[in-house]
């Protein structure tokens, strides 16, 4: 039998690159029956009648949960008891919101499941540890998934640089705006100046895809967050501003908002500029995130929100092609990065008999640095928690304190 899969959270990251990326892996025969336990029955419906999940796994499902009773009315803790009823060495994939992972995630440790969480994995540095130690004393695989890590031209900067091709890193600035139409969507509900902010919810990104280049880590950081209201009238900082200092001084200027045009081509906007010191010149990373070079004209506007007429597709993250067969196939980071955490899952719960050698291989995976684990990359978690205290208090710079664990931890990188 092979392993179980359980996602726990039946929204827009699992449409677009969880379960496509899942299908694809179990017609490849490398992953059993998948699951998705959404808050209410209604909350996966539209996963089950999604037209292009079915035009590309026109024989593949998913059993949906809850699946009994009012489909309007919230089950928040059936996830615990379908956790409950795995088989050891299953995986779940967390794609709930942010605030609710940590719950999440420790159920499953605590019912022997390897985990892919979306990132960030937590909010509080605490809770990465937390999750770090139970982990390990159970031998499981905990993945985040950062998926510009599996961004060919990160692997490609991250190799040059450490060969010391850029120097020294000194200053950057990115930014990841997604379009105003996000507003209307369920962050509205969730994405609120209480629970997260722009930077918190997609900024980490950048901060994560610095160090995993140059092996820095945060030092001191300082976000400045424009409260503004969703259509519903919470309050979210949908436009921030953020400064990351690294531990060898350089700084990173990051701006994120749900407030690029919907009229703009492109479902977003972003990118990386790093400026370098070598030895008597200076020295450049410059990525183009969001413009690949694709201009496409349709005769017509598409019907998702945000859709134009004039587009530029990106064709790395996750696309479906045709490449023969039933269905279309799942390519892109987006499906690569699910792939290699899943697998690195499957391979770690394959050593079902040896506790000793499970952590040995979760000690060499904290170690090549390359999927995301609690152990090295829990300074994510520290940019997390000084943000959100530098956001509730006017932008000030809060500086990272690293615990003797995390500098372990660190060591390791
Ligand atoms: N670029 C990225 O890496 C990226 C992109 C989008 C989202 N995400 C992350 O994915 C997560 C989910 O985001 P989303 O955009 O899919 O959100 P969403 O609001 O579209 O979906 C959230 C889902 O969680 C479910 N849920 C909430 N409480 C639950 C509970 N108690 N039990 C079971 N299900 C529950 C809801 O039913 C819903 O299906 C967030 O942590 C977000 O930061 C990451």
């Amino acid at each position: 039998m092979k392993p179980q899969v359980l996602i726990v959270g039946g929204g827009m990251i699992t449409h677009d690159q969880l379960l496509p990326s899942l299908y694809q892996m179990q017609r490849q025969s490398r992953i059993g029956e998948i699951s998705v336990c959404a808050l209410r029955g209604s909350d996966w419906q539209p996963l089950m009648d999604a037209p292009d999940l079915a035009e590309a796994f026109p024989r593949q499902s998913f059993r949906g949960f809850p699946d009994s009773g009012d489909p309007d009315v919230p089950q928040r803790d059936l996830f615990r008891e379908l956790i409950a009823r795995m088989p050891p060495h299953g995986i779940v994939v967390v794609a709930v919101p942010d605030h609710l992972h940590f719950e999440v995630v420790m159920t499953a440790l605590q019912h022997d499941q390897h985990v892919c969480s979306v990132k960030p994995l937590v909010l509080k540095h605490e809770e990465a540890l937390e999750i770090g130690r139970e982990a390990y004393a159970r031998g499981l695989a905990v993945g985040v998934e950062y998926h510009k890590r599996f961004d060919d031209r990160s692997l490609m900067a991250r190799r040059k640089y450490r060969a010391g091709l850029f120097g020294e890193f000194k200053l950057g600035t990115a930014c990841l705006l997604e379009k105003w139409h996000y507003r209307h969507s369920n962050f509205q509900n969730w994405m609120t100046t209480a629970n997260s902010d722009a930077f918190t919810y997609i900024g980490c990104h950048y901060v994560d895809l610095v160090h995993f280049i140059t092996g820095l880590l945060p030092a001191a950081v300082s976000v400045y967050g424009i409260p503004d209201r969703y259509p519903n009238g919470n309050t979210g900082f949908l436009w921030t501003d953020a400064r990351i200092v690294w531990n060898n001084g350089a700084c990173l200027n990051v701006q994120n908002a749900l407030g690029f045009p919907d009229a703009a081509p492109g479902t977003n906007t972003q990118g990386l500029v790093m400026y370098c010191k070598g030895e008597s010149d200076g020295a450049l990373i410059s990525h183009s995130d969001q413009y690949r070079g694709l201009k496409y004209s349709y005769t017509q506007k598409g019907g998702d929100p945000g859709a134009t007429i004039y587009a530029e597709p990106s064709p790395d993250y996750f696309q479906y092609v045709d490449l023969g067969g039933p269905g279309l196939t799942p390519v892109g980071y987006g499906y690569r990065s699910v792939e290699y955490i899943i697998q690195t899952c499957l391979r770690v719960g394959s050593e079902t008999g040896s506790l000793a050698r499970r952590q040995a291989m979760l000690t060499e995976i904290d170690a090549t640095g390359i999927m995301a684990t609690p152990a090295n990359s829990s300074y994510n978690e520290l940019v997390i928690e000084a943000a959100r205290e530098s956001i509730l208090h006017g932008g000030k710079m809060v500086s990272i304190e690293h615990s003797p664990e995390a500098a372990f931890a660190e060591a390791l990188l």
